[in-house]
């Protein structure tokens, strides 16, 4: 809350179902009259009633606001505002945010059975014991479990669900078009500038990621390469494609057979659209709309004519961080039924588990994720190494580096 730290807006108290905080009169939050600005005190009372809402999802981190460790936490979002000044503000403005008792129970239940909560709180502001104004804010929370899963659908996939997907893909997309080599040129158009601001602010507080990103990228590309040298015919099937340009740099080649592209509904309707004019090749490109906990990918890849005989380099870059062992584990069972031909490569990146952990000592490792996690994407598992027993049995591991291995630090 950029904004309000910079009036000194502060949280003074908190119970459940109950918040106080205070916005002070300076001149950071007056006017030409010396009283305080009737939207910043809009600002002040709707986080207020935000808070009092947060209290009744137990501890459980509220998007965006409180650092993740996992993939559980509330998403929030203002419906509707409705104030009333009653006077000026001519003094420290205290807000006060009520939830009564008896709703407590109702809203936590709806909440944790993953349905919509809608409610609104009223908030009354006031000068020591002057009434200076009264608020009522309509929010809408929702957990972010039950949240994804209207992703399955893209008809249902909730609109907030969509932002979300749609900014973190751009984010991508805008760091990889930061890249100081501009191997990547269409990716600033793909990033549009809600990307390329996201990506540069992201910068300043995380530039780690721009440079994994770019190794990961660039690792992957040069893997592939090595891959199609190799082979006069084969199919690439890439997981969680996102707006991954790599189809552009490719699609010269002679002897791609065809591409198979996985992402969720929402996800792969966004990049037919960013990707138009630039994605005509000679060979079929296949975009399957998936999730991938709901384990098909398999079922739906043979459905869509990919021949498991055939060489396959298969992709799955910038993902496994986001899974739970078990289900990377699912993931890996369907990949290898599909390598029927001994050729075919699997090309992933992964996260250590001590990063995941927070046990590297390296304070920019241990900010990064800390950033990633106030963002609402954070990193939920990592590896001592990505073949452990279970995997083990699927596959054996040809190659395997550290993505500091092209960049300086
Ligand atoms: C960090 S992005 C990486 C995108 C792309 N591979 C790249 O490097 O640009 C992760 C991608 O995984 C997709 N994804 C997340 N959860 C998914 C799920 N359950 N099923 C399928 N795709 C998913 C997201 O939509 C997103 O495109």
């Amino acid at each position: 809350m950029p904004v309000l730290s910079f009036l000194k807006w502060r949280i003074s108290k908190i119970e459940r179902g109950f918040t106080q905080t205070v916005l002070p009169l300076n001149v950071e939050s007056s006017n030409q009259y010396i009283t305080q600005q009737a939207a910043l005190m809009l600002l002040a009372a709707d986080y207020t009633g935000g808070i009092a809402l947060c209290t009744l999802f137990n501890e459980i981190p509220v998007m965006g606001f409180h650092p993740m460790q996992g993939d559980y936490g509330a998403y929030m979002w203002g419906a509707k505002a409705n104030i009333k000044w009653h006077r000026p503000s001519a003094d420290d403005l205290t807000c006060e945010a009520v939830i009564p008792e008896e709703e407590w129970g109702k809203v936590a239940k709806r909440f944790f059975e993953g349905r919509d909560v809608i409610i609104t709180i009223p908030v009354i502001m006031r000068n020591g014991d002057d009434l200076v104004a009264t608020a009522d804010f309509t929010y809408w929370a929702k957990n972010t479990h039950a949240l994804r899963e209207t992703a399955r659908d893209e008809e249902k996939t909730h609109i907030l669900y969509t932002h979300q997907i749609k900014t973190s893909a751009q984010l991508i997309a805008g760091l990889r078009s930061l890249n100081e080599n501009h191997n990547d040129p269409i990716a600033e158009d793909v990033a549009g500038k809600q990307g390329l601001i996201l990506a540069k602010k992201f910068c300043l507080t995380a530039p780690q990621l721009q440079q994994m990103v770019e190794a990961r990228t660039e690792h992957c590309d040069r893997s592939l390469e090595l891959f199609a040298k190799k082979h006069s015919s084969f199919s690439i099937v890439n997981i969680g494609v996102g707006l991954d340009t790599r189809l552009c740099r490719f699609k010269h080649l002679n002897n791609i057979n065809a591409v198979y592209e996985l992402d969720l509904p929402v996800m792969l309707s966004l990049r037919s659209e960013k990707l138009k004019g630039v994605d005509d090749t000679d060979f079929p490109v296949h975009r399957i709309a998936i999730d991938l906990r709901e384990n098909v990918l398999d079922d739906r890849l043979l459905k869509a004519g990919l021949d498991p005989q055939q060489p396959i380099f298969f992709i799955w870059e910038g993902g496994s961080m986001y899974f739970y062992k078990e289900e990377t584990h699912q993931t890996f069972t369907a990949i290898r039924k599909l390598m029927q031909n001994s050729e075919s490569l699997l090309w992933l990146d992964y996260t250590s588990k001590k990063v995941v952990a927070d046990e590297t000592n390296i304070q920019e490792v241990e900010d990064f994720m800390a950033n990633m996690r106030r963002m609402g994407e954070p990193f939920i598992q990592g590896y001592e190494t990505i073949l452990s027993s279970e995997n083990s049995r699927l596959f054996e591991m040809k190659h395997l580096t550290s993505s500091d291995y092209c960049v300086d630090k």
